[in-house]
């Protein structure tokens, strides 16, 4: 895979993508997003990576969608391209997706961070929803996944208005989940990411699948889908090794399987 607009690169078990078109603001033009959801995929297959963190190159995050790549789209050229169909494989990865964010996360460049399952950022962060000022409206999720996290009221304001919130306000609405000073920022990501990293994969796994089931079901339908995946983890020699080292009042060893 040659990669235009995203780098890669994998440390110790983190799967690092970097997007990389920082004279534009890194804005996402279809070559990007396919580019960025193809890696995803690649690390969600690699073996030897456990979590998945996507960054921004440059001054910031993402100032969203290629707005030049939209400019002529019609009703039509959009439905026979399906442009959406790339961003919905992000909802059908299993590793923990971390999204570092920095600097402007607007339009699809917020859409992108929501897509991902944790959200941190520097103090500086704005986020913002600007589609309304174009004529237009978020169309990767943002209407859905916002609403999901701080409510009708708040979300309608929000993207009527297109106003921009600063990262310690979306931390205090529960949109994203922790600000970390910029100084270290990429330090204090990378030791949460290991972390997380840490943990036995297939516990991960069978959490992310039960916590988005949340969304989707009723409560008695969750919990039995819940039921499942924690019947299931007594299939794993991580399992027997976690309890089994609790008992023995020493520190686990993981294997991944
Ligand atoms: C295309 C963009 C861009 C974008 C910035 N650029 N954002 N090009 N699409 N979304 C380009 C500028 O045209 C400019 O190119 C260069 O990046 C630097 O940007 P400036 O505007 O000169 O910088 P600055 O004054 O610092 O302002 C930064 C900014 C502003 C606040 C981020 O660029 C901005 O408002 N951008 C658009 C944000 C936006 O509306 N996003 C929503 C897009 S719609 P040149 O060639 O002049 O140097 C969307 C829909 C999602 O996301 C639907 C689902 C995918």
């Amino acid at each position: 895979l040659t990669r235009q607009y995203v780098k890669a690169d994998v440390d110790g078990q983190i799967g690092r993508i970097r997007l990389n078109r920082p004279e534009r603001y890194n804005a996402l033009n279809r070559t990007m997003i396919r580019e960025i959801v193809k890696v995803m995929e690649q690390f969600d297959q690699d073996e030897t990576v456990a979590v998945i963190v996507l960054s921004g190159e440059g001054k910031s995050f993402s100032a969203g969608a290629d707005i030049d790549e939209m400019v002529d789209a019609t009703p039509i050229s959009m439905e026979l391209l399906d442009p959406f169909a790339d961003w919905d494989r992000i909802s059908r990865l299993h590793k923990p997706l971390i999204a570092a964010v920095h600097g402007f996360v607007l339009g699809g460049g917020f859409e992108l961070a929501l897509a991902c399952d944790l959200i941190y950022a520097t103090p500086e962060t704005q986020f913002g929803f600007p589609e309304v000022g174009l004529g237009v409206m978020p169309g990767a999720g943002g209407t859905q996944r916002l609403t999901r996290r701080i409510g009708r009221t708040r979300a309608l304001e929000w993207l009527w208005t297109g106003e921009r919130m600063l990262a310690p306000e979306a931390e205090r609405l529960g949109i994203i989940n922790r600000v970390f000073a910029s100084e270290q920022f990429e330090q204090d990501v990378m030791t949460r990411a290991h972390q997380i990293a840490a943990q036995p994969p297939i516990s991960v796994r069978l959490i992310k699948d039960a916590v988005d089931k949340a969304g989707d079901l009723s409560l008695q339908d969750g919990m039995d889908h819940e039921r499942r995946n924690f019947y299931l983890l007594f299939g794993t020699a991580d399992q027997t090794e976690g309890m089994q080292a609790f008992l023995e009042k020493r520190q686990p060893t993981f294997k991944g399987n």
